[in-house]
């Protein structure tokens, strides 16, 4: 008797460069339900900026290929030595005997790719689309190392009215003329965290204020909401000491994109206090959850997450790889 072996398609992976908008779209289309489904997050300006990139021919990446149609990709750039790859998705509905191993062949190519650019000394990635551990193989094998970080939502119909500070302490909302003081509190906020192990950002001024400018200037991580962003000022010294900052990712959906305090002024409920004048404000304005990721090792911003309310809706990795 004659076996029936079935087709797997001929998957190939090509240059991202080789296809415009056109063929991308539909992939991208997928690629928001997604979004939508799984992180309450509209990906369509995100998804416009990339096509953009894509028709401009300026987006390093590969191209997932089945008869001629993209339906993966995976893309990085550059920031100075630095590659960061920006996203990995396929989509699924293909009847391919084991879609994870398209998303490894594209990890692989961009890996491989990153290793070996003149300069590049660093890779860094976080995938919220994927669960932990479950592209994590190709990472691994190439020696990058992995940390676990939550996805975290707020039902604001749930959230606790900001708790009285010490009468020294103020909150503000947050203007453009913090910009500067704002990157020095996250630098020293975050000196010897694990999540400047994550960003290498965090380890430097000019790295912070470059943070800075891609969460207040650019839409790559939602809209930024200065309405729903706010600033802890000690009021005699007038001097700023933590802060809290948030954009809008869907018409209802506010996220916390950087929220730290100063390591002398802790344990004094600033924190808590931001999260709350956050919330308070985007539920004053009708926005229904707060969402935000954390490094699940950061025990203490874990903790306080759960207190107020946010439950943790996914675990994802980040991988970061120094060469
Ligand atoms: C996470 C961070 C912002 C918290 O700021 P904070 O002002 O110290 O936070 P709070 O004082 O509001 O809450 C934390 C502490 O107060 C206690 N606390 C706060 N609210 C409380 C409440 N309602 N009931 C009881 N205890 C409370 C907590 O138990 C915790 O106690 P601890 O200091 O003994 O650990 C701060 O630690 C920080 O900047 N960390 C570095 C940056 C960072 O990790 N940011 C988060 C990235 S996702």
């Amino acid at each position: 008797m004659a076996a029936v072996a079935l087709q797997e398609p001929r998957v190939e992976i090509l240059d991202l460069r080789h296809f415009s908008s056109v063929d991308l779209r539909p992939l991208l289309d997928a690629e928001i339900e997604v979004w939508s489904h799984l992180l309450s997050w509209d990906y369509s300006g995100s998804a416009d900026m990339i096509l953009r990139y894509i028709d401009a021919k300026i987006l390093p990446g590969y191209a997932a290929i089945d008869r001629g149609r993209v339906f993966g990709y995976a893309f990085f750039v550059y920031e100075g030595n630095k590659g960061v790859i920006g996203d990995l998705f396929v989509a699924n509905g293909r009847r391919l005997t084991n879609p994870n191993e398209v998303e490894s062949r594209l990890v692989t190519h961009v890996i491989e790719t990153l290793q070996q650019s003149p300069g590049i000394h660093r890779v860094e990635a976080q995938l919220l689309l994927h669960e932990a551990k479950a592209v994590a193989r190709p990472f691994l094998e190439q020696g990058f190392s992995r940390h676990a970080r939550l996805f975290m939502l707020q039902q604001l119909a749930n959230s606790v009215p900001p708790v009285p500070l010490q009468p020294e302490i103020d909150i503000r909302r947050w203007s453009e003329q913090d910009y500067q003081t704002a990157a020095a509190i996250i630098t020293n906020a975050y000196r010897g965290h694990v999540d400047s192990e994550i960003n290498d950002q965090y380890r430097t001024l000019s790295g912070s204020l470059r943070f800075l400018n891609n969460i207040v200037r650019f839409p790559g991580c939602g809209t930024f909401d200065p309405e729903a962003s706010f600033v802890a000022v000690h009021k005699r010294s007038r001097t700023i000491v933590g802060l809290i900052l948030c954009s809008r990712v869907r018409h209802d959906v506010g996220h916390v994109t950087q929220v730290c305090v100063l390591p002398e002024y802790r344990s004094l409920r600033i924190g808590e206090s931001l999260m709350a004048c956050t919330a308070a404000n985007l539920r004053q304005r009708k926005f229904s959850l707060l969402s935000l990721t954390v490094t699940e090792a950061n025990k203490r911003a874990v903790d306080l997450y759960f207190r107020l309310g946010f439950t943790t809706e996914r675990v994802f990795d980040a991988f970061v790889w120094e060469g």
